[in-house]
């Protein structure tokens, strides 16, 4: 395993890090415990998890990963081994009216409730990374590539910071971050902690893979300037990247079959830039997957990749793409189909 720095905080974590957001869901408590183990033991020190989790959110599955996770550290008693980040959900009237209402405000009050029940799931005094799942703003995520003005009022960034920043004096959380997040909103929270004298924000969790090199628009430069790395989510497109789903393919129990809605990743753009991806892998004998997982984990603006499985076979081909290193014609040929087809699915 390789480890990086996460933002300037002396802590390393290992370049891949473990989803968890089928556990609950796609994975039962057992399989999630094999996948535990064995990242693990593959030197996988860092694991991703969140309060909405598991995916699709629904009442009745709101903070099983979490409550998965917190058995397995306490069963394990190895909570020192992992460097574990959480998430507080932001608001989403319609589709997580189960989580206070859908109104969620990054304020004191529903920080508070969110982190204490996270920690109660977890089974831990504390979390490494505690992040703001998306946006309090109206803004551009979850999709939509432009931003476009709309009336909103949101919590003042600086009195969010403020708030963190106590439950960090308080012990409660060690670092933090932030998720979907554009340039606009990181940069506004390292300016008030600047400013302030408050905790910056250490990394920012967004999608990042072939089929959406968004990141690199505008957030790239911010994240190699001001110490605050990318945690790609989604590296694999939700597994499209790996092929699986082309030629009118609805694989059994996979994510996409199981949930057709979730179309970010499969529009026929992104089909057919998948289809010279998965060409190019095979050509110099590659593994697609792992030949996307290689991109994702080479840029220079990545903390961590953020990779999901749901089968132990998965896991291994995904967590072994840190031995795979593109050559130079690779990463050239990557680039001339990334020109033809330039981020399907942002
Ligand atoms: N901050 C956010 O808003 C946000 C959003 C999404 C994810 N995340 C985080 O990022 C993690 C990873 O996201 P993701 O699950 O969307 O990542 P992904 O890598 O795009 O998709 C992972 C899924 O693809 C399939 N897959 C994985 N490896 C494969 C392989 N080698 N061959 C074929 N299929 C394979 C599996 O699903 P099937 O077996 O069902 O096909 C797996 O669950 C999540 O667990 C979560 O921690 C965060």
């Amino acid at each position: 395993m390789e480890y990086r720095e996460l933002g300037n905080t002396g802590t390393d974590v290992s370049v891949i890090c473990l989803g968890t957001m089928t556990y609950g869901e796609q994975n039962t408590a057992a399989e999630a415990f094999e996948q535990m183990d064995y990242a693990l033991t593959e030197g996988v020190n860092f694991f991703d998890t969140a309060e909405l989790y598991a995916i699709p959110p629904r009442e009745e599955t709101y903070g099983r990963t979490e409550e998965i996770i917190g058995n397995w550290l306490h069963t394990r008693k190895n909570r020192d081994k992992i460097i574990l980040a959480s998430k507080i959900a932001g608001p989403g009237e319609g589709w997580v009216d189960h989580i206070r209402d859908g109104k969620t405000r990054y304020n004191r009050a529903h920080i508070e409730v969110a982190l204490n029940a996270s920690l109660q799931r977890l089974k831990t005094d504390y979390v490494d990374l505690y992040q703001l799942h998306w946006p309090e703003r109206k803004t551009n995520y979850f999709g939509p590539l432009g931003y476009s003005p709309k009336a909103d009022s949101f919590t003042p960034i600086e009195e969010t910071l403020g708030v963190l920043a106590d439950l960090v004096q308080a012990g409660k959380i060690r670092y933090i971050g932030l998720s979907n997040e554009t340039p606009w909103g990181v940069t506004q929270f390292l300016k008030a902690a600047d400013k302030l004298g408050l905790p910056r924000i250490v990394s920012v969790q967004n999608p990042y893979s072939l089929l959406n090199r968004s990141y690199e628009v505008g957030l790239a430069e911010i994240s190699w300037r001001e110490q605050c790395g990318l945690l790609a989510y989604s590296p694999l497109g939700f597994g499209v990247l790996s092929g699986k789903y082309l030629h009118d393919a609805s694989p059994a129990g996979a994510r996409l079959t199981l949930y057709p809605d979730y179309s970010r990743y499969s529009s026929p753009q992104a089909l057919s830039a998948t289809e010279k991806y998965v060409e190019l892998a095979h050509v110099h004998g590659l593994n697609p997957a792992q030949m996307a997982l290689a991109y994702v984990n080479s840029r220079h603006f990545l903390t961590s990749t953020i990779i999901g499985a749901t089968s132990m076979e998965q896991l291994k081909i995904n967590i072994s793409s840190i031995e795979v290193h593109l050559a130079d014609e690779t990463l050239d040929e990557i680039e001339a189909i990334h020109t033809q087809h330039p981020n399907p699915s942002p």
